[in-house]
């Protein structure tokens, strides 16, 4: 199936990336607890990454559970973390066949100590692999990641092994969680809220923005047809006159 929708007069772009949003409401419209909708939401992930490696993406960085999610429920945050848990423990299982590997955007040591081995065991296994990436981002948040990289470059100035005049816009970039990879050219927001929410706030400089009222669980890859359609109609100008 993989290129099956290429198409050189829609292209498909290399970086997409999606805030996973509207799970609770999702599940409060059926009657059901928030944490059922959340599992649904991770069977919808499954289905995008897949289509998304089948259209010839490159990556597709999800936001699964942000800096400020802690302040959740003890029940909600520990049930999203175990349906991570569940969702890693398969991908490893399946990555052979699946092709999809994954990395982690966030700051990974506040997460639970299993966790943390599970997502280094599937950086591993992602290792052996090329193709697509799904990057999902874990204890996320665009502000925090920005602050760790700043850290981690004074403590090299610090320690003799750069200067202040040698950080650029480049340099930079190579010390975020998405160090090596490009921008998103586009960011899906389901959920209807049309706020940035804390993610990818430096990669973001440039995306375009596409905000859709489904709730993540409905999402569908007609849905994100439509957002790629609407992104390919966009002219992106970088600030120059076309
Ligand atoms: C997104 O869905 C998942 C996480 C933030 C972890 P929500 O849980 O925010 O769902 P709504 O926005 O309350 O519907
Ligand atoms: C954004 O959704 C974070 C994730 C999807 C992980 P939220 O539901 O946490 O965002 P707000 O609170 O509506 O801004
Ligand atoms: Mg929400």
């Amino acid at each position: 199936m993989a290129g099956d929708r290429f198409d050189p007069a829609r292209p498909v772009p290399r970086h997409v990336a999606i805030i996973l949003d509207g799970n609770g409401r999702w599940a409060q419209k059926r009657g059901l607890p928030r944490t059922a909708g959340h599992a649904a939401g991770s069977e919808t992930f499954r289905r995008i990454a897949t289509y998304c490696r089948d259209i010839g993406m490159d990556y597709l960085t999800v936001y699964a559970f942000s800096t400020e999610n802690w302040k959740r429920s003890v029940e909600e945050v520990s049930a999203i973390l175990g349906l991570l848990k569940k969702y890693l423990l398969e991908a490893l299982e399946k990555m052979e066949r699946d092709r999809i590997r994954l990395r982690f955007f966030g700051d990974l040591s506040r997460l639970p100590k299993e966790l943390q081995g599970l997502a280094a065991r599937t950086l591993e296994t992602s290792a052996r692999y090329d193709g697509f990436q799904a990057n999902v981002c874990l204890n996320y948040g665009g502000r925090d990641e920005i602050v760790r990289a700043a850290r981690e470059f004074a403590r090299r100035c610090a320690a003799g092994q750069s200067r202040p005049e040698d950080l650029t816009e480049n340099a930079f970039s190579g010390l975020l969680d998405s160090a090596g990879i490009p921008d998103p050219e586009l960011i899906i927001r389901p959920g209807g809220e049309l706020r940035q929410s804390n993610f990818l706030l430096w990669q973001a400089a440039y995306s375009e923005f596409y905000y859709t009222d489904v709730l993540w669980p409905d999402f569908t890859p007609a849905e994100l047809e439509r957002a790629i359609a609407a992104y390919n109609g966009r002219s992106r100008r970088f600030g120059g006159i076309p």
